[in-house]
């Protein structure tokens, strides 16, 4: 199954079990602290993820996440882990402002 690797949470790899499952839920799963203020609604943007490789993997941008694109709340390599599921393995990283002060990085 896909795996997504945190780059700048020292390299953490998780194995995706089950496709259908979003890659914030995967995360949770994996008892890694991981911004959702909005409950996972696509709401707000604190569960971004910026996307280093594997981009292709991830499901069409959603209508939640194509509004944050258009006011520019989104980049092109960023997605919404809430929204966001995945076919293959990606490379991702915690974007500066969703990081938790509890919780060490690796950059
Ligand atoms: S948790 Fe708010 S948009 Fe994903």
């Amino acid at each position: 199954m896909p795996d997504i690797l945190i780059r700048n949470l020292n390299n953490t790899l998780l194995d995706s079990k089950d496709n259908s499952k979003t890659v914030l839920n995967i995360i949770h799963e994996n008892q890694i602290d991981w911004m959702f203020a909005c409950g996972a609604k696509g709401r707000c943007t604190t569960c971004k993820i910026i996307v280093i490789n594997g981009l292709e993997n991830i499901s069409p941008v959603n209508e939640l996440e194509q509004k944050f694109k258009d006011v520019g709340r989104l980049g092109d390599n960023e997605r919404l882990a809430c929204q966001s599921k995945i076919s293959g393995d990606i490379e991702i990283e915690v974007a500066r402002e969703n990081k938790f002060p509890h919780v060490v990085y690796s950059y």
